[in-house]
């Protein structure tokens, strides 16, 4: 069975009030359309191909991969005249799948059963029962035998339905499958004499039946995996569905979260076993946590691998890093891009990490940056130092070896050198590196002034004379300050 799927992606969402195309809009940090793909890449088809038209350059450039085939459809005349453009590429023999872009949380479980259907000559219809299924088109069948039972005769939409027609539970998702001969086919027939005046791709119904072939209706799995979007109610909506089926997931591969319902994950994050999160995380991207893991309230995590039995605590921020196993990272620590810490790294609050390499057990506490720096393993680094890597036009390396010590309040002025076991005094500002194993200082000396006295308070005239004394004009004294009138 070769398969072709053709996704609809065309339209421009009116509903949403957005200058952003629907099939964009994005949803756990991706775009609509970004999902539907996903899933059907899943299915191994021979071909994907994309029908786009409003808003055609910003769609293509949002989804540059390159096995998508597109489709222009100039004209948005409704979603048979959309699969019509896809057709004179597909051959006959292939079996079409039909999803659409704005359908994003279908899974490949249930397309597997339309397939199959399809397989056998059939149109296979994806339909759900909906408590509520306003704006949905309605599955009409032959009489009025039990639920899901009688021929599936007609789809109508809920624009064109009577009130007695609007009472069927049964909705259509959209989504069908077919024999890609019988398909030209049926579409040969569509006509636009609906309340829309568009090409419906749910007429090939009665194509189907009037050719005598099968239209079975395959029932989703839940009527989440079919949620059309097409206002930002509905994308909320699946948003939140999205969010549980991930927490779900999360929680069956073994991991413990404080509840459920207030945690975000926004992409593919994967867990070992006894993880634990606390409330209000955001995790997106590609996230990792190794086995016993736990992350703290109000962490956000994007993109990053983190290492067994490590502690991320309250609020801390981590993109793009691979943190080690057994590591402390928090409370209010922020990970930068770029940023590798081995096993056992302590980094502690207000602390920000960027594209540097932290060997094993060196702690880095309080109040810091490292940027492009490379710390080897057992450095301590005191709290308030800085790596100061920039000089307003390049960046500049900073290397700390094994066992150094660097003093509270050191700045560290790149390109610069620690060397294995070296102490920095604090407070130094280190300009020419630190030789091993030794104390390096660079600060002013301590000095007590035996003269000397506190101010007492100037007078208006006294004040102005030491402003202007200083070549400052007079009318730059704080408000408030002794101040000559003008
Ligand atoms: C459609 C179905 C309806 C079903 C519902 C489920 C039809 C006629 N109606 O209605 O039975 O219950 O989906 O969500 O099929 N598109 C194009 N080109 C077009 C028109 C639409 O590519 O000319 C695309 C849109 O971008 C969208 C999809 O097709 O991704 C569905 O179009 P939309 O206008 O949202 O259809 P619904 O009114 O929701
Ligand atoms: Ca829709």
């Amino acid at each position: 069975m070769q398969v072709s799927v053709v996704i609809l992606a065309a339209g421009q969402g009116r509903r949403m009030n957005s200058d952003l195309p629907k099939v964009l809009q994005p949803m756990a940090g991706k775009p609509l359309l970004a999902h539907v793909i996903r899933a059907a890449r899943e299915l191994k088809p021979a071909h994907i191909y994309v029908v786009y038209g409003h808003g055609g350059a910003l769609v293509q450039a949002a989804l540059p991969d390159a096995d998508l085939h597109w489709v222009l459809q100039a004209e948005q005349l409704g979603t048979g005249h959309a699969v019509m453009q896809a057709m004179p590429l597909i051959a006959d023999h292939e079996i079409v799948l039909v999803l659409y872009g704005d359908v994003p949380l279908v899974r490949a479980p249930c397309l597997e059963r339309l397939l199959a259907a399809a397989a056998g000559g059939a149109l296979a219809l994806l339909t759900v029962e909906l408590d509520d299924p306003t704006g949905y088109g309605r599955i009409v069948r032959e009489s009025a035998k039990p639920r899901r039972s009688g021929n599936v005769i007609a789809i109508v939409e809920h624009k064109d339905a009577t009130d007695q027609q609007r009472l069927i539970r049964e909705a259509n998702s959209g989504l069908l499958a077919a024999p890609a001969g019988a398909l030209r086919d049926w579409l040969l027939g569509l006509a636009r004499n609906n309340a829309q005046a568009e090409y419906y791709l749910t007429d090939v119904v009665a194509g189907a039946v009037r050719a005598g072939n099968p239209v079975i209706a395959v029932a989703a799995d839940s009527p989440v995996d079919v949620i059309g979007v097409n206002d930002k109610l509905q994308l909320a909506h699946v948003e939140a569905a999205f969010r549980a089926r991930k927490a779900r997931e999360l929680m069956l591969a073994g991991a413990t979260l404080a509840d459920p319902s207030r945690i975000d994950i926004r992409g593919d994050v994967s867990v070992e076993r006894d993880v634990f999160i606390d409330v209000n995380a955001v995790l997106s991207g590609c996230v990792h946590l190794g086995a016993r893991v736990s992350v703290g309230p109000g962490c956000v995590i994007q993109d990053a691998r983190i290492g067994a039995d490590t502690q991320i605590k309250a609020h801390s921020v981590i993109e793009d890093s691979v943190v080690g196993g057994d590591c402390r990272i928090g409370p209010f620590a922020r990970l930068r891009p770029g940023t590798v810490l081995a096993d056992r790294v302590h980094i502690g609050n207000y602390v920000e990490i960027k594209n540097s390499t932290v060997g094993s057990g060196s702690k880095v506490n309080h109040l810091s940056y490292i940027g492009d720096a490379t710390l080897g393993s057992g450095v301590n680094v005191g709290a308030g130092t800085i790596t100061c890597n920039y000089d307003g036009a390049n960046k500049w390396p900073t290397l700390i070896d094994d066992g150094a010590f660097i003093g509270s309040g050191t700045m560290l002025v790149a390109p610069v050198r620690i060397g294995a076991g070296a102490t920095i005094g604090a407070g130094s500002t280190i300009t020419d590196g630190a030789a091993p194993d030794k104390l390096t200082l660079a600060r002013a000396r301590q000095a007590t002034l035996d003269h000397w006295q506190r101010p007492g308070k100037a007078s208006e005239a006294q004040a102005a004379a030491i402003i202007e004394a200083a070549g400052l004009p007079v009318t730059a004294a704080p408000a408030g300050a002794s101040r000559r009138p003008l």
